[in-house]
């Protein structure tokens, strides 16, 4: 099949820089299918396997000029592939030092905003800057280019780096110290597009409806007439894995959803509402709750909340799969983040935070080969998907919702009159921020219902009740968060609604830490 992800592809090679996957965001927003690839695994003929029109590498930590310096494969620069090179700040230096040009540690560093001043014109630049002018980029980095290899001119220059853009026409080679990625590079997106679309001659035409044929047709080629079985939880992925599922195979697919008790308001109706009702696939619902709420009294420690819920979940999963004669294979809404090997330079495993809970340990378990059709895309891309396969915008645009649920928003014991609590309280919070037209602009928001009861006075009573803290944060990935800051106003209103609606609780906070140092949820 002649189609845009088989043919107009660029390969990154990570060199473990902190933005590598923005890189991929800028190229694929430009139409252009890509993947990054951690430097230690690729090789001239991985590069070949690949069949990139072009090769960008990234930035890194290291210094190209040291012994032990990572490397690209030799063959990008001896003209055995024939590709254009992009190198973007390491990238440029170990492009440079590999053709034999110099870096050298320098004594003024730049890191932040930084102005280049551009002397040539190139094709990496047409019709984006022009020589003579001046334009803002973003630039990290310590060593910087001495000495350029043959063939290479100089196209831009900052104060402190002669080379901090540079280019060999013949052989498509371009490099630049700053970060064209990054939004504080503004035209940078259009320079990766100079790059994919004119320098390696991509068509830009890998949209989500394309992505979506291929990966229906992949579906197809993969389980041919086995059954496939997949875990519904109603959050984004794994809602469009099944109905992208659904639309490649019909009813060999069997989607299973376990309540454990532990959702919001209403959530599990509309899960089967929509899947069983609306999109008419095959689903089995299982009210798995007092088993879930049993099994957590007298629960107070979050990793053993986590590990109950994480190991009942798969037990009545598994049930479930023999139940209805089980199946080949298991669909997973695992996404491009999570299957990016990032490159460590501090080695050594990292440390557990939280036992994040999916359904890992169910494949090897039950025997079953893994279908994961999102393996390649972003989460926003997953959203575009959702939305080419006719999700409703409430299910495509929702917030994440962690697997364990409410029981890690309540700390201390979990027990159903706490969780009947928490799921008013959280109701009005996100209707709030609904009516504020708010909801879009919050990568996730919730209340935690906590242990602590203080005093209050209601009409002439005093009142001992329960705190809540009302969380909302931006993010883009969950890996770093910052609090939202609400007016005054709307944090105002929301509280004395949930005190004056819900009883059990007389006193409202607002969580303002970000993440790190705190995490988003609270257990
Ligand atoms: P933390 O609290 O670690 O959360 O900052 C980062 C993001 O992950 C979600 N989260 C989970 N998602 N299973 C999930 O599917 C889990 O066990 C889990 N724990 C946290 C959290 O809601 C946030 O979006």
């Amino acid at each position: 099949m002649d189609s845009a992800l088989q043919t107009d592809r660029i390969l990154i090679i990570d060199f473990g820089s902190q933005v590598t996957q923005l890189i991929a965001r800028r190229i694929r927003e430009s139409g252009v299918y890509c993947e990054i690839h951690p430097f230690q695994r690729v090789t001239t003929e991985s590069v070949r396997a690949f069949r990139p029109r072009g090769v960008i590498l990234s930035g890194g930590p290291a210094s190209a000029h040291e012994t032990e310096a990572p490397h690209a494969p030799e063959g990008l620069f001896t003209g055995d592939l024939g590709l254009p090179v992009l190198g973007i700040c390491y990238g440029e230096q170990t492009m440079v030092q590999q053709m034999g040009g110099r870096v050298t540690t320098s004594d003024h560093q730049e890191f932040g905003r930084a102005v280049v001043d551009i002397i040539d014109n190139c094709a990496l630049f047409q019709g984006v800057w022009s020589s003579g002018e001046t334009h803002q980029v973003w630039m990290s980095h310590g060593d910087r280019v001495d000495v350029l290899p043959n063939g290479f001119r100089p196209v831009a220059r900052t104060e402190s780096a002669p080379f901090a853009a540079i280019a060999n026409d013949d052989l498509k080679f371009y490099a630049v110290q700053f970060h064209p990625e990054v939004v504080h590079t503004p035209d940078g997106g259009k320079l990766l597009t100079n790059f994919t679309h004119n320098i390696c001659g991509c068509r830009g035409t890998w949209t989500m409806s394309a992505f979506k044929d291929e990966a229906v047709q992949k579906i197809r080629d993969q389980v041919s007439d086995g059954r496939v079985i997949c875990g519904l939880s109603g959050g984004v992925d794994s809602s469009v894995v099944a109905v992208l599922l659904h639309e490649a195979i019909g009813d060999q697919l069997q989607c299973v959803f376990v309540d454990h008790g532990l959702m919001r308001i209403n959530e599990p109706d509309e899960v089967v509402r929509l899947f069983r009702d609306h999109f008419n696939i095959p689903l089995v619902h299982r009210d798995a709750s007092t088993m879930f709420i049993d099994a957590l009294e007298g629960v107070t420690d979050p990793e053993v909340k986590r590990k109950i819920i994480g190991k009942l979940f798969i037990d009545v999963f598994e049930e479930e799969a023999k139940n209805i004669g089980g199946a080949k294979f298991l669909a997973q809404g695992t996404l491009y983040p999570d299957v990016i090997e990032s490159v460590s330079f501090t080695g050594g495993p990292s440390v557990t935070i939280k036992s994040h809970h999916n359904v890992g340990g169910l494949p090897e378990r039950m025997n079953m080969n893994l279908v994961e059709p999102l393996r390649e895309l972003f989460k926003d891309e997953v959203r575009a998907l959702g939305r080419e396969l006719n999700l409703p915008e409430s299910f495509v645009g929702r917030h994440p919702f962690p697997g364990p649920g409410l029981a890690i928003r309540i700390p201390g014991e979990v027990t159903r009159d706490k969780l009947d609590t928490l799921r008013k309280a959280d109701a009005i919070y996100l209707e709030e921020i609904r009516n504020a037209a708010l909801y879009d602009a919050i990568w996730q928001a919730f209340v935690v219902l906590l242990p602590v009861q203080t005093v209050g006075v209601m009409g002439d009573a005093r009142t001992f009740e329960h705190v809540c803290a009302l969380r909302a944060v931006t993010s883009t990935d969950g890996m770093t968060a910052d609090y939202y800051p609400y007016k005054h106003d709307f944090l105002g209103r929301t509280a004395n609604r949930i005190i004056n609606e819900v009883r059990g609780i007389n006193r409202v906070v607002y969580d303002i830490t970000s993440k790190p140092p705190g995490t988003i949820e609270w257990e």
